[in-house]
């Protein structure tokens, strides 16, 4: 049994370490730089660390069990089972933009041989993996589905930065496109997960399922998130209530925040998409992304009513972020809602410096046209937003960061009751 995972980012990573301490693994990925540093042990996603991926690596010997990465289609010619991990973005219009999948199967459909297994674990909408998908391994490999070709789904979900849930210790949904598949696929991942796996009916329930875990996640941040609103209103302090109110053992212990992130932000949207082809126009979903996707400019604008209170001047007011990945403890900045609060606040003349330990300078000025900094400022600011939960911004010494006259603006809710504002 040989096994290749195509697409070597947060997901596949974890997925093809975990395989490899018990099978043959071929990590594949178009990122030449992601491959070659994968190789040399290094993991610039730092889900992975370095003695954990060396422990798995392959040297030299090619029989036994483990893993080697590489960009050849040649080493993923002879495996049996290829789980398909690569992105699942929207484009600018919010649309499912499913390129990287029919690219991936472009790949997979070259290489695709009688009696295989091909496994999605991108997040999709119901349908994906055999309306869109299927058809592209069939025509590329000339092979007919569910007699020469099989195929399987099975949604990740990981938690990057947390390191506690990790991939084996998460339950996993597992489906195949025949009942006798099903079963193979599901073998397959209770084999190396430990908290065990949910065989679905079918595959088109698996994605669905996914997809509204997503969605149910972001619905519930967009009810606390109006709750904020209202109770700012009202001059009540929403985590006060939501303590309160979390006492009842029914009440869900969302908070509200920014949603970034290419997953609860994005997933909504692929399930809006499939229901609305099919003439069903969504009323919750879409008005959760909206309430979510107005926060930014609903922070910026309540940092400068602060301000404006404290007859601080607006223009040219220098202001701290504090951090700019999409969430707490982790480098990714794949749509970060930290930068609809930066340009919002830029557009009332405000001038924002960046101060993120864990994200990449260059990643977030080719991504986003910004400047950050790992290093802590050593000027005084008018104004400072925590933005990003890191860990490192528990124990700064705010003070020796602010000017005598200025603000702390706390999004997470973090920092308790000695701050001039929070959501
Ligand atoms: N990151 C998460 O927290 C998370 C959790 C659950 C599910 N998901 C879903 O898993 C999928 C992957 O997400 P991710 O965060 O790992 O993405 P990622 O961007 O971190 O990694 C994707 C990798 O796929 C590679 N790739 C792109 N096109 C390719 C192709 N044609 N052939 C081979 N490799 C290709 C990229 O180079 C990249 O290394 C998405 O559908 C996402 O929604 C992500």
């Amino acid at each position: 049994m040989k096994i290749a995972v195509i697409g070597l980012g947060y997901v596949g990573l974890p997925l093809a370490r975990l395989f490899a301490t018990k099978y043959d693994v071929i990590g594949f990925d178009i990122n030449i730089k992601r491959v070659s540093e994968l190789n040399s042990g290094l993991d610039n996603t730092l889900e992975i660390s370095e003695d954990l991926l060396k422990s798995v690596l392959k040297t030299g010997n090619t029989n036994k069990n483990g893993l080697l990465c590489s960009t050849n289609i040649e080493d993923i010619k002879d495996c049996n089972y290829y789980i398909v991990t690569v992105p699942t973005p929207v484009d600018k219009n919010n649309k499912p933009d499913l390129t990287p999948l029919y690219k991936s199967s472009e790949t997979v459909g070259k290489v695709l041989k009688k009696g295989d297994i091909v496994v999605y674990e991108s997040t999709v909408y119901p349908g994906v993996t055999e309306e869109e998908c299927v058809p592209v391994l069939e025509k590329v490999s000339g092979l007919k589905f569910n007699i020469d070709f099989f195929a399987g789904y099975s949604p990740e979900r990981i938690n990057p930065g947390d390191k506690e849930h990790t991939v084996e210790k998460i339950l996993k949904v597992t489906s195949g496109s025949t009942p006798e598949i099903g079963i193979k696929v599901n073998e397959l991942y209770k084999s190396v997960i430990t908290a065990g796996t949910h065989l679905a009916p079918t595959i088109r329930v698996a994605e669905a399922a996914k997809v509204i875990e997503n969605s149910q996640r972001d619905i519930n941040i967009a009810f606390v998130n109006e709750l904020a609103k209202i109770f700012n209103v009202l001059g009540i302090d929403t985590q006060d209530v939501l303590e309160a109110a979390g006492t009842k053992w029914n009440f869900l212990p969302f908070k509200p925040g920014l949603v970034g992130g290419h997953c609860i932000g994005v997933d909504p949207y692929y399930l809006a998409q499939k229901a609305q082809e099919m003439g069903y126009h969504p009323e919750i979903i879409l008005a959760g992304r909206r309430l979510n996707d107005s926060m930014g400019e609903y922070v910026a604008s309540q940092v400068v009513k602060l301000m404006s209170k404290k007859e601080i001047t607006i223009n040219n007011a220098e202001l701290l972020m504090l951090g700019i990945a999409f969430k707490e403890n982790c480098p990714d900045v794949r749509n970060t809602k930290i930068v609809d609060v930066i340009s919002s606040l830029k557009e009332y003349g405000i001038n924002v410096t960046i101060y993120d330990p864990w994200v990449n300078p260059a990643e977030v000025s080719h991504e986003y046209s910004l400047k950050t900094t790992r290093e802590l400022p050593s000027t005084k600011f008018d104004a400072i937003i925590l933005g990003v939960a890191h860990n490192e911004f528990l124990s700064l010494d705010f003070k020796s960061l602010q000017k005598e006259n200025s603000i702390l603006y706390d999004v997470k809710g973090i920092l308790g009751n000695h701050v001039d504002g929070k959501l």
